[in-house]
């Protein structure tokens, strides 16, 4: 709810629906402060465009220079539009020569996208030094922050804390979105928990450069604002001319990390991801890396494929290592050609082999990078973005390509057309392993250009399904999903790094875009070992994979996973179409999520120990999200975990499914055998 009657619109009110017949005049004038003795005459309020000038001292949301001076901008409503759905605040400075759209959308149950832009109607060129998508003045409960931090194999990591005095900022500066930055926030109450308590989540939809900023004042105002950060004269503004800054996807629920959840993976279902509503099941992948990484031929990729079909693997991925002369991670990236060494025949006979044996084919490319050891490189030097006459420095042996230059983009779309036009190709991981430096004034740019080039090869091949990854979780937002159908959620395949990795993304994804794969063990990563009864019931929780040789496995080992894979095939519809909602367990080795279908017929969860607990009673498994009057068949899905099957009593009983009303699961719940580290138990459970 937002006040138009000062010279900027005003937030009002931010939470859960008001009731229809709410005096919404009456909630403007509680929520109206007075002027206390040490402000501007005229206060500053919880604008929507807070700026400089007017006594607001904090972060400004808008700077411009011209003739690289600041400008003094100070804009006026001119105009307020309302839709349905939706209001527009027009905002001009006549005097400056700019005007301002603010357009506040809201676009499904609990979620809103905030579209920002500026046009340029003076006669003399404007540069933007930064113009926020989202200036959000908080509600007052909000006095907590939840913000992402992560790195290459540990995405996500979250930390909480009070918002205080001053400025918290988090400004990204590698070219791409990040492995969990300051784009994803959560703010909320101090008691909001999984279940219960007020929560705003917020998602600035671009893969570039970001920024955010929570800070709070004197008056205990509390504000984020949220943009793309831009290099100084990097978007210079032509007379006539607008800069749309990206979208934020802004999540509100009174029902705690679940209800935000919930609202924010609808909200992607229906509005972020392609066509969302005619995917077909997500098909289990096989992926090379981490079976035969940079070891592949024709020959050793058939006898994986046999493996892999033979455990039930849908979709079979050639990562890294198949074209051009890449026998490792020094060269040749740009070289979008199959290497005859490895395929003396091509890529199709090997396609051919992967269909017979029932699975479609993916490929691994990186086509915004070019290797200086590389074919492309040697012809075209001057196509990688740099800085003219300095040195390239490069990243994982690589530079990036310049693809805001036509003829770079055509040429990058033309070698990935052909792929795509000459095989049988299903699916391409679109990796990104490095960071944009220098970036030369191109970062902004490269990012429009990157969607580009994704939208016209999507337009060229409709039905190729495409997953983002840059080493691991590196480029994973809405913009990107709005092409893709997958994310590849870490290169970290442990599947104890993976409960904490994916509880990050799964605050703002559902489970179907989550690339999730069982490992090697040891992991190659983090080097642990853990039991493949384990690694596969988490990899259930996501679009499931295996990114390991099957015949580095023992026969028990195998059989393990086939179960599982045969398993998430019964139960991927609900997995991938309902309600997700963690438990609150407590601790941190303790996890634990239920994925409803959509009906409210079936679900599926997991209760999963990381390490060995204090109590040999762990907490009860409580299964929030169901219906509490409703009744329910609860079983034990088999294979149980070695470990823990022995203090289960009652075996046969949990086997053959023990019935309950919702309301006892959600208060009272299940004791289940969760003492030993790397257990996990999958909960079936049916509508009666
Ligand atoms: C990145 C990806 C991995 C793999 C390698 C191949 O690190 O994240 O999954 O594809 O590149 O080089």
């Amino acid at each position: 709810m937002f006040a138009c009657a000062a010279r900027v619109p005003e937030l009002v009110y931010l939470g859960t629906p008001l009731a229809a017949d709410e005096d919404l005049a009456a909630i403007a004038l509680a929520s109206a402060r007075g002027r206390h003795e040490s402000q501007a005459d005229d206060p500053p309020t919880p604008s929507l465009l807070p700026l400089d000038g007017r006594g607001f001292l904090g972060t400004p949301a808008l700077e411009l220079l011209a003739d690289g001076a600041a400008m003094a901008i100070d804009p006026v409503l001119r105009d307020t539009r309302a839709e349905p759905d939706a209001i527009t605040f027009a905002l001009a400075d006549e005097r400056a020569g700019i005007a301002i759209n603010l357009r506040w959308r809201a676009v499904s149950p609990g979620v809103l996208v905030i579209e920002t832009s500026l046009r340029n109607m003076g006669d003399a060129p404007v540069t933007i030094a930064r113009l926020a998508s989202l200036a959000l003045p908080l509600p007052d409960w909000a006095t907590y922050i939840t913000r992402y931090a992560g790195r290459w194999s540990a995405e996500m990591r979250s930390e909480t804390g009070v918002i205080g005095r001053g400025a918290w900022l988090n400004e990204s500066r590698g070219g791409r979105t990040g492995f969990g930055g300051g784009n994803w926030l959560l703010a909320h109450e101090a008691e909001t928990g999984v279940t219960r308590g007020q929560i705003i989540g917020l998602h600035l939809g671009w893969s570039g450069d970001h920024y955010s900023i929570v800070e709070g004042d004197a008056d205990a105002q509390r504000r984020i604002q949220m943009g793309c950060r831009l290099d100084i004269g990097e978007i210079v503004l032509e007379p006539g001319t607008r800069f749309d800054a990206p979208p934020v996807h802004l999540g509100v629920s009174g029902e705690g990390r679940n209800g935000l959840r919930n609202a924010m993976t609808d909200h992607v279902r229906r509005h972020v991801l392609p066509d969302r509503a005619d995917w077909p099941a997500r098909r289990v992948h096989l992926n090379s890396w981490e079976a035969l990484s940079f070891d592949m031929d024709e020959a050793k990729l058939k006898r994986l494929a046999d493996d892999a079909a033979a455990i039930g693997i849908e979709r079979f991925v050639v990562d890294d290592g198949w074209f051009g002369g890449r026998r490792d991670d020094r060269t040749s990236l740009g070289d979008w050609t199959i290497s005859p060494d490895l395929f003396p025949a091509g890529l199709d006979p090997l396609i051919a082999h992967v269909e017979a044996l029932g699975m479609d084919f993916g490929l691994w490319v990186e086509p915004e990078m070019v290797s200086p050891d590389s074919d492309l490189y040697r012809v075209h030097p001057d196509w990688c973005i740099h800085a003219p006459g300095a040195e390239r420095p490069t990243q994982r042996g690589q530079l990036v390509l310049d693809l805001t230059r036509s003829e770079v983009s055509d040429h990058i779309f033309a070698a990935l057309d052909a792929l795509l036009s000459n095989h049988r190709i299903a699916y391409l991981k679109w990796d990104h392993n490095r960071d944009l430096f220098p970036r030369a004034m191109k970062g902004h740019a490269q990012v429009l250009a990157v969607y580009a080039l994704i939208d016209r090869l999507r337009a060229a091949h409709p039905a190729v399904e495409i997953e983002s990854c840059a080493s691991g979780g590196g480029r994973i937002d809405y913009a990107m999903l709005s092409g893709c159908h997958r994310v590849w959620a870490s290169d970290n395949n442990d599947a104890i790094e993976r409960l904490r990795i994916n509880a990050g993304w799964g605050q703002f994804l559902p489970l179907e875009v989550i690339g999730n794969h069982v490992g090697p063990s040891p992991n190659p990563v983090t080097g642990r070992r853990l039991s493949m009864d384990f690694r596969a019931k988490v990899a259930m929780f996501g679009h499931m994979g295996v990114e390991a040789d099957p015949a580095a496995m023992s026969a028990d080992e195998r059989e393990t996973l086939a179960a599982h894979i045969a398993l998430y095939k019964e139960w991927r519809d609900v997995l991938h179409s309902g309600s997700c909602h963690w438990f609150d367990l407590g601790g941190d080795s303790l996890f634990g999520q239920i994925a409803i279908a959509a009906d409210g017929g079936r679900a599926l969860a997991i209760a999963a120990r990381t390490d060995f607990a204090d109590d040999f009673n762990a907490p009860r498994i409580r299964l929030p999200g169901l219906d509490a009057d409703a009744r329910y068949a609860v079983r034990l899905i088999e294979p149980w975990p070695d470990k823990a099957r022995r203090y289960l009593p009652n075996g046969t009983r949990w086997r053959n499914g023990i019935a309950f009303g919702g309301a006892y699961l959600a208060n009272d719940g299940l004791a289940l055998p969760l003492t030993h580290p790397e257990t996990a138990w999958l909960i079936g459970i049916e509508r009666l």
